[in-house]
């Protein structure tokens, strides 16, 4: 996820951004950049690649400035670039502006600035801030124009802008993307987290959703979203550096496990407006999804099982045959591909050699490609045909959660478009997808439940995951989960299948998860789980909250999923969730589990 900091009265005001900036690399980042504001008016350097980078070539920059921004890039709108790092200026460099988050409208704006004149050097969203700025007279009133600008932003997103006619002036605006301001004695400071500024002060101050600051080296002047002036309550950090590097959290693989409500929303966003799917901000042409026949799914791992998600979502919804392989098995089986597939890779990485090798393989065969990928200008996006970005922000833990999640959720998006397009529009469905983030954040708030369930699972040695259908590939990825990090053995099986064989292996106290989200379902499954508890198995359900009455105690968490369709994400963050308290409780290295890489460049 970028990273933001700003400092304004500082003696001088480039090693603090650069130190900043150091803080806030733990996010993952692909390019960075610094802006200082002075008397002579701005200086600017920004690069892709390492803050190191920056650092070498500081002699560029002025010293002794008071006031400036600074950003690190994780690329979401136009590649890693030079040109696409921020601090992005209006037309005469005199205001510079770093952002987080996605200006959902930026092609509207940026048509029209661009229609009247202004000029624009990047492909990012975020250039269109600092050329309405400079329209609303942002030069020489930073304030009153932010207050314009921000009128005409639609998204979730934060900024930073400083002009060089008004060097000791930092204007700030959240809109959902977090900024915190630090208080300083002689200089005050503004970052999208904590640690930005912890060396200098910890004393600190929350911005609220909506809320503007404006910030001199004395005082910090906070407006709500109606406009009123208002006070926000000061708190003291006392983390140290690693712990405010993880906001506070013991792993990295719970933030990210926390932060989906946030990646969710990030990730549909664009994609669904009111009853419709946007399939341009998805990177797919409307007018091609009705001459695709086949979908050929290719990923690993974790991006698999998303794609045995959205087999079942597109099969059901779009009524197109999916099949969906492991992208190491693909390259090798010489697959039968028939005209008119489309051939999907999904990976958070964009750079696992397997799968970039399967699409290697359909574009040889003529195919048309598209990519599900988290990692902008990754050789996966560059190499599709297409591409469609998660928008999850970087997943520094191995154990992928929120990219999994969000690998799912445009996969939902894409179900409906090809509905849409094959005349089976299910525009109920679009408008439930919107709810989700929110859902999320509630079912997190109240999800204390898992870790109590956790601390019976410390000592087992193995346990099973079941699940019919779309729950049967839910049930692969939470036994995925638990193995990786928590080394306990776990298996999944489609439900009806377990006493095929693997009902030997189920005796007392043998755990079970039983994922049950799908109604018309629910009664086979309930009868396997019978045969489970027949053999004393302890069973722990994930399942409708129409049905949470049936489970009884074996309830382990309930989805209230506005559609039995749309349950999948929600059904993860249990099963994530349970996976992480069990290895937690059980001591062991969640965010590097033995003998595995984030990214498996080889085969
Ligand atoms: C498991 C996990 C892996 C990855 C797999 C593919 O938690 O993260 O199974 O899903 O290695 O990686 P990507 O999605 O980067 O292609």
């Amino acid at each position: 996820m970028c990273g933001i900091v700003g400092v304004v009265g500082a003696e001088d005001a480039l090693p603090i951004l650069l130190q900043g900036l150091q803080r806030l690399e733990y996010r993952g980042y692909d390019s960075a950049g610094i802006a200082l504001s002075g008397p002579e008016g701005l200086a600017l350097s920004k690069a892709k690649g390492k803050v190191s980078m920056l650092a070498a070539r500081q002699d560029l920059l002025p010293r002794a400035l008071p006031c400036g921004i600074a950003h690190t890039r994780w690329a979401t709108h136009g590649a890693p670039t030079d040109e696409n790092a921020h601090p992005h200026t209006d037309c005469h460099g005199q205001i510079a502006v770093v952002h987080n988050g996605i200006v959902e409208n930026y092609r509207e704006l940026k048509g029209e600035l661009m229609a009247r004149g202004h000029r624009f050097v990047s492909d990012t969203d975020t250039e269109v801030i600092p050329h309405l700025l400079e329209d609303y007279g942002g030069a020489t009133d930073l304030l009153t124009a932010a207050r314009n600008t921000e009128a005409r932003l639609q998204g979730a997103y934060a900024f930073l802008a400083v002009s060089g006619q008004q060097p000791d002036y930092v204007v700030a605006v959240r809109r959902a993307s977090p900024l915190i301001i630090g208080r300083g004695d002689a200089a005050n400071y503004i970052a999208s987290d904590f640690t930005a500024f912890l060396d200098a002060t910890r004393r600190a101050i929350v911005l609220e959703n909506g809320d503007m600051a404006a910030v001199t080296p004395k005082t910090i002047r906070i407006w709500n979203e109606q406009g009123a002036l208002v006070d926000r309550p000061e708190m003291t950090v006392d983390w140290d550096i690693r712990q405010a590097e993880r906001g506070g959290y013991p792993h990295f693989m719970l933030k990210e496990i926390l932060e989906q409500p946030e990646a969710w929303s990030d990730c549909l966003l664009e994609r669904v407006q009111g009853e419709r799917i946007q399939v341009e901000a998805m990177g797919l042409a409307r007018a091609a999804l009705a001459g695709w026949e086949r979908i050929q799914i290719v990923a690993a791992g974790t991006a698999y099982h998303a794609g045995l998600v959205g087999k079942a979502l597109i099969e059901t919804l779009a009524r197109i045959p999916v099949d969906v392989d492991v992208a190491s098995e693909f390259r090798y089986r010489d697959p039968i591909l028939l005209p008119n597939t489309l051939v999907l890779a999904v990976s958070q990485s964009g750079e696992t050699a397997d799968t970039l090798a399967s699409l290697a393989l359909a574009k040889q065969r003529g195919l048309a490609t598209y990519a599900i990928t988290n990692t902008v200008g990754s050789t996966v996006a560059r190499e599709a045909g297409a591409v469609g970005y998660t928008y999850a922000g970087p997943e520094i833990a191995v154990a992928s959660t929120k990219a999994y999640t969000t690998q799912i959720l445009l996969l939902t998006a894409l179900a409906l478009a090809l509905a849409d397009a094959r005349h089976r529009a299910r525009t109920d469905l679009v408008a439930k997808l919107a709810s989700l983030p929110a859902l999320a954040e509630q079912w997190l708030a109240a999800s204390e439940g898992i870790r109590l369930a956790a601390q019976s699972l410390t000592d087992q040695e193995q346990m099973f995951y079941i699940g019919r259908g779309i729950d049967y590939a839910l049930a692969m990825e939470g036994q995925l989960k638990m193995k990786e990090i928590s080394y306990i053995h776990a298996e999944a099986y489609p439900a009806g299948e377990l006493k095929h064989g693997t009902l030997a292996l189920i005796t007392e106290g043998v755990p079970v998860v039983a994922i049950a989200t799908q109604p018309r379902l629910m009664a086979k499954v309930q009868s396997n789980v019978a045969e489970v508890k027949a053999r004393g198995a302890r069973v722990y359900a994930v399942g409708a909250a129409a049905l949470q009455e049936s489970w009884g105690d074996d309830s382990l968490a309930t989805i209230a999923a506005p559609d039995p369709l749309l349950a999948p994400a929600l059904a993860a963050l249990p099963l994530q969730l349970l996976a992480y308290w069990t290895a937690s409780l059980r001591g062991e290295d969640i965010d590097k589990p033995r003998n595995l890489a984030k990214s498996v460049t080889v085969e």
